[in-house]
């Protein structure tokens, strides 16, 4: 193999690392778990909550989490706890729901 095919090789090895994330979301759920605060009460782990009484969700099931998260912002899931969730809500999009619903899937529960 010569240098020039090992350096076509190497970029095409990139481009697709690149692309790969496309195909669940082309946002990151972990950055977004950070930066929308949620890791504030579901603990960074989504597991170690602020409150005893939060919910872990590390691991949870993605098409359920992104239901509840939809339920929640909707206000079709309203009970005494979800008003704390509730106010956060905003500053996630259904996109972003999405992400943050693939990684929280893939988190160790
Ligand atoms: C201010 C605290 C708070 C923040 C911030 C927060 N949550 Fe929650 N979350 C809660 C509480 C409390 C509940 C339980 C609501 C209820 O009892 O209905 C909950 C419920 C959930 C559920 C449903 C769990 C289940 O088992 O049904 C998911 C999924 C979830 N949160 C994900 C997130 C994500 C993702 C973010 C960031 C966008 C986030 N939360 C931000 C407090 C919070």
């Amino acid at each position: 193999m010569n240098r020039s095919m090992t350096r076509s090789i190497v970029s095409a090895a990139v481009l697709l690392a690149s692309l790969t994330p496309l195909a669940a979301s082309a946002l990151d759920g972990a950055k977004l778990f950070k930066e929308k605060t949620c890791l504030t009460c579901h603990g960074k782990d989504g597991k170690t909550t602020i409150m005893p009484n939060y919910p872990k969700i590390a691991g949870q099931n993605r098409d359920y989490v992104l239901q509840q998260m939809k339920d929640i912002k909707s206000g079709a899931r309203n009970n005494g706890q979800t008003a704390a969730m509730k106010g956060i809500m905003h500053l996630v999009n259904e996109e972003e729901m999405e992400a943050l619903a693939d990684y929280i899937a893939t988190m160790t529960p």
